[in-house]
C-alpha cells in the first residue's frame, strides 16, 4: 500500500542531534537544538519551576480538559508579559488570544487563520520572512495554507543586519503581506535590529500597509530582561500597530516539551475580539483540540507567588548572562590561537544561537574531525558551549579555518 511513500530528510536542526546521539567520542559536543544547557552541559530545570510543580502535584488538581481557548489565567499572564499591564489594548480587552502548542504551534495556528482571513494584493494569503530566518518558518507557514516570501534580513559581509535591503524589500511588498519579524534574538544569524532600527521599519511598514507579525521566542533570555527583550514589539502596539504575536515559553521557562505558547492579535473592537477567538477555537479543535494542561499551571503558579516569580527572573537573566559568557570566551580563544580570521562577531550577536560564518563544508569537517555537530548553516547553539568544552570547540573552528 505505501510503496510510493518516499524517505523524507531528518529536520535540519533536530536530525543534528540524531547524529549526535550515535557518536562515540567522550569529546563530543552538540550544538545543533536551541535547548539551555547548564555550564556542566545538562538540561536546567528552573528551580521556580520545580517548586511551583511540586506545589500543584501536592493540590492532586483534575486532569479535566482545557478549554479549546486555553487557560484564562495563563492567557492573562502571558498578554501582560508581552504588552505590559498598562496597555491600553489589555485593558481594554481587545486582544484575541489563544494558548497554543509554543511558539511553532502559534506560528502554525497564525498561518491558518491569515490564510483563511487575510489575503495580499495578490489576492493569495503572502507571509514575507527575513532571509534567513529559523528554518521551521517556511514550512509552518506553507502547510499553513500561506504563500511565502523573503525579505533581505542579514548581510554577509558586516555579519550584522541589512537595513537598506530590508528597506527596499518591504517598501516593494504587495500591500496586505505579512511581515514575520523576531522579536528578540533573531534565529538562526543574532543579529537584531537596533531600536533605531526598528523605528525605520515600523514606519516602513505602516507606509507599505503590511502587517506585522512578530514571532517571540526568547522574551527575557535575549539580554537577561523581560522588557529589554520586548522592546521591539510594544514600540510596534505604540506606533498603532495591529500587531499578531506568537509567544514561546520553551526557552524562558525552560518549558521546553510542555509545549506552551500563546498566540494574540490586536484588535480594534469586542466584535472583532469576539469573531478572532471564534475563529482561532474553530481551527484549533481541528489540530490539537485543547491544549496541554502542566505547563499553563505551572507559570500561573510562579505568576502568583512573588518569590517564585523573582527567583524565575534571576534564574533566567542567569542563563542569558551564561550565554553572554560563552561567546566572550569561545571568542577569547580564537585570539588566544591566533586564528586570522575577524571573529568580533561572536560577541556582537544576541541570543542563543551564533551565526558563525562558517561553510558546510568547514561544519562538516567539524563532525568528521572533531565530532562537534551544528546545523550546516553554521549555526552554532551558544547554549551547548561550556566552560569544559569551549577550548575543543574553538580547537576545532581554528583547524577547519585556517
Ligand atoms: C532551534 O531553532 O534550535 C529551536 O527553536 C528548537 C527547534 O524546534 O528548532
Amino acid at each position: 500500500v505505501w510503496k510510493d511513500v518516499p524517505k523524507g530528510p531528518e529536520d535540519a536542526i533536530l536530525g543534528v542531534t540524531i547524529a549526535y546521539n550515535k557518536d562515540e567520542n567522550p569529546k563530543k559536543i552538540n550544538l545543533g537544538v536551541g535547548a539551555y544547557r547548564d555550564d556542566n552541559g545538562k538540561p536546567f530545570v528552573l528551580s521556580s519551576v520545580r517548586a511551583a510543580e511540586a506545589r500543584i502535584q501536592s493540590e492532586k488538581r483534575p486532569m479535566e480538559y482545557l478549554p479549546v481557548i486555553g487557560d484564562k489565567e495563563f492567557l492573562s499572564n502571558s498578554l501582560k508579559l508581552a504588552f505590559t499591564e498598562d496597555n491600553e489594548f489589555l485593558k481594554n480587552d481587545l486582544i484575541a488570544s489563544i494558548q497554543a502548542l509554543s511558539g511553532t504551534g502559534a506560528c502554525r495556528l497564525g498561518a491558518e487563520f491569515i490564510s483563511r482571513f487575510h489575503k495580499s494584493s495578490t489576492g493569495m494569503p503572502l507571509v514575507l520572512m527575513p532571509s534567513p530566518t529559523w528554518a521551521n518558518h517556511p514550512g509552518i507557514f506553507r502547510d499553513g495554507g500561506c504563500e511565502v516570501g523573503k525579505y533581505r534580513y542579514y548581510d554577509p559581509d558586516s555579519c550584522g543586519f541589512d537595513l537598506e535591503g530590508c528597506v527596499e524589500d518591504l517598501k516593494s511588498a504587495p500591500v496586505g503581506s505579512v511581515v514575520l519579524l523576531h522579536a528578540c534574538a533573531h534565529n538562526p544569524t543574532g543579529v537584531d535590529p537596533t531600536m533605531d532600527q526598528w523605528e525605520v521599519l515600523s514606519e516602513t511598514i505602516k507606509r507599505a500597509g503590511l502587517l506585522p507579525f512578530f514571532d517571540m521566542a526568547y522574551q527575557g533570555f535575549t539580554s537577561g530582561s523581560l522588557d529589554i527583550d520586548a522592546g521591539a514589539v510594544r514600540k510596534f502596539v505604540e506606533d498603532g500597530h495591529r500587531v499578531m504575536l506568537a509567544q514561546s515559553f520553551s526557552k524562558n521557562f525552560g518549558l521546553y516539551g510542555h509545549r506552551l505558547g500563546t498566540l494574540s492579535m490586536l484588535t480594534d473592537s469586542d466584535k472583532e475580539k469576539m469573531a478572532i477567538e471564534s475563529q482561532l477555537k474553530i481551527l484549533a479543535r481541528t489540530i490539537w483540540s485543547n491544549p496541554p494542561i502542566q505547563g499553563s499551571r505551572i507559570v500561573n503558579e510562579v505568576f502568583k507567588d512573588n518569590s517564585f516569580y523573582n527567583s524565575w527572573t534571576e534564574e533566567m537573566s542567569r542563563m542569558a548572562n551564561r550565554i553572554i559568557d560563552m561567546r566572550k570566551q569561545l571568542s577569547d580563544k580564537l585570539v588566544e590561537l591566533k586564528n586570522p580570521r575577524d571573529w568580533s562577531h561572536i560577541t556582537r550577536q544576541k541570543g542563543m544561537f551564533c551565526y558563525s560564518g562558517l561553510s558546510p563544508a568547514q561544519v562538516e569537517a567539524m563532525k568528521e574531525q572533531f565530532s562537534v555537530y551544528l546545523i550546516s548553516s553554521g549555526r552554532i547553539s551558544m547554549a551547548g558551549v561550556t566552560s569544559a568544552n569551549v577550548e575543543h570547540l574553538a580547537t576545532a573552528m581554528d583547524a577547519v579555518t585556517k
